[in-house]
């Protein structure tokens, strides 16, 4: 019998690790363990699986007490008990979904190039091969895949850039600095289905004649680094890297580089000049990484999640992708739903949910039961939006027109104890502790901001310094180098416009 249990950060976080040893001790010989990636239904970790005939079956959340009576139960042939989830493809929560992205994820042993390749991995790289460089450049123009860093810029159209500037090397480089609160796909991809990012590099690779690639990830993240750097090895091991890839001539090689924690190290420019062993500091645009990127050379900058997404487009071919999603938001988000709320986890579907929807029904309400009050959408420097705003749709589009960002797909849910106004204050804190220093709307508005947003909090002359901060935020808005400072505008507005009373509130004492 085979027994699936994740090794996933977020299951080791609830014990993952004691029940798979749990399970061993209990079972001896006559099992399997297969340590997976997480199924990204967070509030049934551990989840644990037993593959039955009939497929496998769930069972979580598990702790090291239930084993004794999961195998009391007969679990291992997928009988009944308190905790199981009944067959783990039709939990609807997982059902639901439209997973391109993630469909191998806590499904395979990330480790297994045999596992990777029994559920299609490698079909895409040897498309990529067969039709050529330039025409793999236009199956991703064509499936309409963005930038799922956040801000949406097609995928296909910065690599025809790239394998169109002269040079004598190329490179493509990974941005797995998932900075952003409330986000973890970075981080799940890297430890449930690593493999899928090494294919889509070495498609990016071959498509614009790139042969080093560099994966920037967060020192925060041991576990998919650990992951991540055995499965390179692997991977060389198979003849997936290094001089001749699948016998087709192609060369290519990765490399994992492990930054030191600055947030604006997400930021491309910054983190070409962290992986070129400077300090993190943005560069100005133009010229744009594309023409003259790392060590002055034309590189693709992309985000994790844009690259793992080649394969499958690659795969099944640029429509089947293009065929989800709504307007000019095609194919699907890995959406990460936290804070406080019900069902927290990854939920990947097409562009075109609601907001509400996502909240409401995907993530069953706050965990506390208490009203929602805001959501704020993309990290630190996306927008709050309050319920009245629900009926957003999930797109790129909609969301700029409502004010507000995407980014990375992190959704953080609050509930009605929320302090709307300490919220805000916050954003001005953040942008002042992780600002690169380099222009000073974000260097210095940013600790005036907090300083201000103290002011109103306190009560003193709150209507004056409230037009204070607004000008401030126009300032920063159109005055910053990048998105750091560039962004911080977007929480702070939206707190101050959808929920005024909170500033209104008066005589808090200074935080
Ligand atoms: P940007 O709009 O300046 O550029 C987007 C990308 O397209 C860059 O890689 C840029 O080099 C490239 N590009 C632009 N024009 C091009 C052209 N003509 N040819 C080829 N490539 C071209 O945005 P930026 O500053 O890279 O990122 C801002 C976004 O980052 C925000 O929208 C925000 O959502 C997101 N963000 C994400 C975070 C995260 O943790 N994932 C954190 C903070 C912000
Ligand atoms: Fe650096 Fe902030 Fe300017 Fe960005 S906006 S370049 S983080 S000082």
């Amino acid at each position: 019998t085979r027994i699936f249990i994740p090794q996933d950060a977020a299951a080791l976080a609830v014990g993952a690790e004691k029940v798979a040893k749990a399970i061993a001790a209990q079972a001896g010989d006559t099992v399997t363990i297969i340590r997976t990636g997480s199924r990204g239904l967070f509030w049934l970790e551990p989840l644990v699986e037993v593959e039955t005939p009939g497929g496998r079956i769930a069972y979580g959340p598990v702790t090291p007490a239930d084993v004794p009576g999961l195998f009391a139960a007969g679990f291992l042939t997928g009988a009944a008990h308190p905790l199981c989830r009944g067959p783990t493809a039709q939990i609807p929560w997982l059902a639901r979904q439209n997973r391109l992205t993630f469909a191998r994820c806590g499904i395979i042993d990330p480790l297994s190039v045999e596992d990777y390749r029994a559920h299609g991995g490698f079909k895409g790289l040897a498309r990529a091969l067969s039709i050529g460089p330039s025409d793999t450049i236009e199956e991703v123009v064509k499936s309409g895949l963005r930038g799922r860093g956040g801000a949406g810029f097609p995928t296909g159209i910065k690599w025809r850039t790239v394998a169109a500037a002269a040079a004598d090397r190329r490179y493509i480089v990974c941005n797995a600095d998932e900075g952003d609160s409330g986000t973890f796909a970075d981080r799940m991809m890297m430890e449930g289905d690593p493999l899928a990012l090494i294919e889509g590099m070495v498609i990016a690779g071959f498509a614009v004649g790139a042969s080093k690639g560099y994966v920037y990830a967060r020192s925060e993240y041991p576990h998919a680094n650990r992951t991540f750097a055995r499965v390179l090895d692997v991977a060389r091991t198979a003849g997936l890297l290094g001089a001749d890839i699948l016998g087709s001539g192609f060369g290519f090689d990765i490399e994992l580089r492990i930054g030191a924690g600055a947030y604006v190290c997400g930021e491309e420019t910054a983190l070409l000049e962290s992986l070129e062993g400077k300090r993190g500091v943005v560069r100005a645009k133009p010229p744009l990484p594309a023409i003259k990127g790392l060590f002055g050379r034309p590189t693709v900058v992309n985000n994790l999640l844009s690259l793992a997404t080649v394969p499958t487009i690659l795969a099944n071919g640029a429509q089947a992708y293009a065929d989800y999603g709504m307007g000019r938001s095609r194919g699907t988000m890995p959406l990460q739903i936290a804070g406080n709320v019900k069902f927290g986890g990854l939920f990947e579907d097409a562009f075109g949910l609601s907001l509400g929807e996502i909240v409401n029904e995907i993530g069953g309400g706050t965990l506390t039961g208490r009203p929602v009050k805001a959501v704020q959408c993309g990290g630190p420097l996306g927008a709050y939006f309050p319920p009245s705003l629900f009926d957003t749709q999930y797109d790129y589009e909609a969301f700029t027109a409502r004010g507000g960002l995407i980014g990375h797909g992190g959704i953080v849910v609050f509930d009605d104890s929320v302090d709307l106004s300490a919220q805000a204050r916050f954003a001005m804190e953040f942008c002042a502790i992780e600002s690169c220093g380099k222009c000073t709307p974000c260097r210095i508005g940013s600790t005036r901001g907090a300083e201000v947003i103290d002011r109103i909090r306190a009560g003193i002359e709150v209507e004056a310094n409230i037009a204070l901060v607004e000008d401030l935020c126009q300032t920063m808005k159109f005055g910053s180098l990048c998105a750091l400072g560039g962004f911080t505008p977007y929480p702070v507005l939206s707190a101050l416009h959808h929920f005024p009373e909170d500033f209104r509130r008066g005589h808090l004492p200074v935080a």
